[in-house]
C-alpha cells in the first residue's frame, strides 16, 4: 500500500439521503455529524496523521439562510460535544478557510477548540470552512505581494508555505461520497498528484466499513508522480 498520510474527504450527500427518507435537510446534516464523529475516530485509530474534512465551501452561502444557519449551529454543537475526546485522543483541530467569515458563536468554539487542542500530536484533524481553493491560491498571491517577495524567489515550496495547510503534506487520497464525480474548488493546489476515490454511497451512510473499503482500493493505486512508474535500475 503507498503511504496514507493525509486523507482528505468531500462529505457530500446529506440532503438527498434525507429525502430519500423523506426527512427534512437539517436531518440529514444531523445524521452527517454522526458519520463524521465515527470516521474521525477510525481515522485516528488507524493512524492516519492528516485528515481534513469539508465541512461548508464558500459557495455554500449561497444557499437557503435556514439552511446556512442549521448547519454552523450544528458544527458548533459537535465541537462542544467532541472537544474531551479530541483532547483525550490527542487530535488537533485546524481550520482551512477564512474564520472570519463564520458566525460568532461558531467561530469562538472553533478557535476555542483550536486553543484547546493545540497540542496534540496524535492527529491534525483540519477542517475546511468558508472554504474555497482559488480563493486560498489567490490569498497566497496576496500575502506574498504584500512581503514583497522577489518574483523569482517564488516558487512551489514558497507558496504552499502561504496555503492554509502550510507545513503539512499534500492529501494522498481524496474521497467523495454520493456520486458526484469534481472537487468543487477543494484544494485545487495540494490535489496536483492526488488519488481519487468515488463511492454513490451517501455521506450519513459511510460507515467505518466504506472507509476500509475506500483504503483497500487506495492499496492497489501505483502513484507515479510522472514517472514511468518502473523500477529505476
Ligand atoms: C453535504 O451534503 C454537506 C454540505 C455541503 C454542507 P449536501 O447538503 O451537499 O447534500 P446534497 O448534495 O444536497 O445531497
Ligand atoms: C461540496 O459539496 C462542499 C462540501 C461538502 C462542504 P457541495 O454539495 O456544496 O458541492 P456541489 O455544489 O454539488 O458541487
Ligand atoms: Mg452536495
Amino acid at each position: 500500500m503507498p503511504p496514507l498520510t493525509h486523507l482528505a474527504i468531500i462529505m457530500d450527500g446529506n440532503g438527498r439521503w434525507a429525502k430519500a427518507r423523506g426527512l427534512s435537510r437539517s436531518d440529514g446534516h444531523k445524521a452527517g455529524t454522526t458519520a463524521a464523529r465515527a470516521i474521525v475516530q477510525e481515522c485516528r485509530k488507524l493512524g492516519i496523521p492528516y485528515l481534513t474534512l469539508y465541512a461548508f465551501s464558500k459557495e455554500n452561502w449561497s444557499r437557503p439562510k435556514q439552511e446556512v444557519g442549521f448547519l454552523f449551529t450544528l458544527l458548533k454543537d459537535f465541537l462542544e460535544t467532541e472537544l474531551p475526546t479530541l483532547l483525550q485522543q490527542e487530535i488537533r483541530l485546524h481550520v482551512l478557510g477564512d474564520l472570519n467569515g463564520v458566525p460568532l458563536a461558531t467561530r469562538t468554539m472553533v478557535q476555542h477548540t483550536m486553543n484547546k487542542t493545540a497540542l496534540g500530536t496524535a492527529m491534525t484533524l483540519n477542517l475546511a470552512l468558508n472554504y474555497s481553493g482559488r480563493h486560498e491560491i489567490v490569498r497566497a498571491c496576496q500575502r506574498l505581494l504584500a512581503q514583497k517577495v522577489a518574483p523569482t524567489d517564488v516558487n512551489e515550496e514558497l507558496f504552499a508555505q502561504h496555503l492554509y495547510t502550510a507545513g503539512m503534506p499534500d492529501p494522498d487520497l481524496i474521497i467523495r461520497t454520493s456520486g458526484e464525480q469534481r472537487l468543487s474548488n477543494y484544494l485545487l493546489f495540494q490535489s496536483a498528484y492526488s488519488e481519487l476515490y468515488f463511492t454513490d454511497v451517501a455521506w450519513p451512510d459511510f460507515h467505518a466499513s466504506e472507509l476500509h473499503l475506500a483504503l483497500q482500493d487506495f492499496a492497489h493505486r501505483q502513484r507515479r508522480f510522472g514517472a514511468t512508474g518502473e523500477e529505476s535500475a
